[in-house]
């Protein structure tokens, strides 16, 4: 894996069965929503969801949702972005996907005039609270549905 490699795809008729087919070990997947449901959300949130499939080369390694711009308590008064969902294939994990993904939608935010990238993550020992933390996120203080809130600052 080089990052020359690795690129980001819409979410098309060409990869949908690719893009369904990425699961997480079975121990992750209280963790993040199936492919299939994400995309189902994308259908009903078409303005806000930016699901994409992650390749290295040709080879489908995971599936991003980000979202942007959201009001997060209800108001337009705190509009938020970051990333929705974020699964790595099983045996792809380990190999730089994730981060790569983060840093993708860290650039689209930032593109939009973002200066935050917010996330959500289960806490607990199969969660990915490490990988976020590594990556330089920071808990807000807040949970939301029981999940840590977590933000990465842009500026
Ligand atoms: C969490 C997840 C996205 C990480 O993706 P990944 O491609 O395996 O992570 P990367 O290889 O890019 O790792 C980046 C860094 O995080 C570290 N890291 C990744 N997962 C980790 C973990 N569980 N514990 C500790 N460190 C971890 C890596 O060691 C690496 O550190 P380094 O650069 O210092 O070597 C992936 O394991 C996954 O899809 N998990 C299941 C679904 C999930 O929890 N998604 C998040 C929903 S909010």
């Amino acid at each position: 894996m080089t990052n020359d490699t690795l690129r980001l795809e819409r979410i098309s008729s060409d990869n949908f069965d690719a893009a369904v087919a990425v699961r997480v070990r079975p121990d992750q997947e209280h963790a993040v929503s199936p492919v299939m449901k994400s995309l189902a959300e994308a259908y009903v949130h078409p303005r806000t969801a930016w699901p994409r499939l992650i390749l290295d080369g040709d080879r489908p390694v995971g599936f991003l949702m980000a979202f942007f711009d959201i009001a997060w308590v209800g108001t337009s008064a705190d509009l938020r972005s970051g990333l929705w969902r974020l699964n790595i294939a099983a045996d792809e994990q380990g190999k730089g996907y994730g981060r790569f993904a983060v840093e993708s939608v860290a650039a689209e935010i930032r593109r939009r005039g973002g200066t935050g990238l917010y996330v959500t993550w289960h806490p607990g020992p199969t969660g990915p609270e490490p990988f976020y933390l590594g990556l330089g996120f920071s808990p807000t203080g807040e949970t939301s549905g029981g999940q840590t809130v977590g933000v990465l600052n842009l500026t």
